[in-house]
């Protein structure tokens, strides 16, 4: 907040982004009075990593179940390259969650297979086998009692009908996690997504025979997913051999 602004009222804020050719600068901007509100960041300009609550296929977006239709089959990729006039290499937000997680969080070092599931406006899921990524899971869409399992489980489905916290983890989340645990049998489970802030709320009445931890991230896996997706894709472009083109 700027020192312009009374106490007590929060004015309106938004995120500036400015991409150059050697530098991405970037800040909360205070629109009251046009001041950056905290630090401003700069960071040598790289590639630039994005999730997408959608499937990706080589960066392609295949299905749009949260988000407007005209996205399928959309090249996201291309259209961020053409759009910022940097690399952006696109990954499905969960996948980036569970990317960023068994690399930093709650699935660090763990062997077998680690189930990280986000709680949101849908359900997202990935898949990380002895820390590697099986992308695009979608099994916020399992069908569970004739529903669409995202539609009575996700955190939106419990403020969209006003559940109690505790009524919702231990019909729906548990519906949804033993289904998910007979189906998987995994080693661990982490939730993230915006509920996990909110963990002592329900993860009490959750009765499962796998550990579950809260996704230790929270909220922020996504934006650390994206950015080592893009690091693991520059990564990988370097390291693939040159091949000469047959004469
Ligand atoms: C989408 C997934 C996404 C999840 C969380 C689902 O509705 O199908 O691709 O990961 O929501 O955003």
């Amino acid at each position: 907040m700027s020192s312009g602004t009374p106490q007590g009222v929060v004015s309106q804020c938004g995120i500036g982004i400015d991409i150059g050719g050697t530098g991405t600068k970037g800040g909360i901007v205070d629109l009251a009075t046009g001041q950056l509100v905290g630090e401003r960041f700069r960071i040598p300009t790289r590639h630039v990593g994005i999730v997408f609550p959608a499937i990706i296929k080589n960066g392609v977006a295949l299905s749009a179940a949260n988000v407007d239709k005209s996205w399928i089959n959309t090249n996201v990729d291309a259209l961020m390259t053409e759009t910022l006039g940097r690399e952006v290499e696109a990954l499905n937000d969960a996948d980036g969650a569970g990317l960023a997680e068994a690399h930093y969080g709650a699935g660090k070092g763990k062997e077998g297979l680690v189930m990280v599931i986000t709680l949101g406006t849908g359900i997202g899921s990935a898949m990380i086998l002895n820390g590697q990524l099986v992308p695009n899971a979608e099994l916020g869409h399992l069908e569970i009692d004739g529903f669409d399992a995202e539609t009575k489980a996700s955190a939106a489905a419990r403020e969209r009908e006003q559940l109690p916290w505790k009524k919702w983890a231990k019909k729906r989340l548990q519906r949804y996690f033993s289904h998910v645990e007979f189906l998987f049998s995994p080693s661990l489970f982490v939730i993230g997504g915006g509920v996990s802030k909110n963990s002592e709320k329900f993860l009490p009445y959750l009765e499962l025979r796998t550990p579950v931890e809260i996704a230790a991230l929270r909220n922020n896996a996504g934006i650390v997913g994206a950015a080592l997706w893009a690091q693991q894709c520059r990564d990988a472009q370097a390291a693939k051999p040159v091949i000469d083109p047959v004469k």
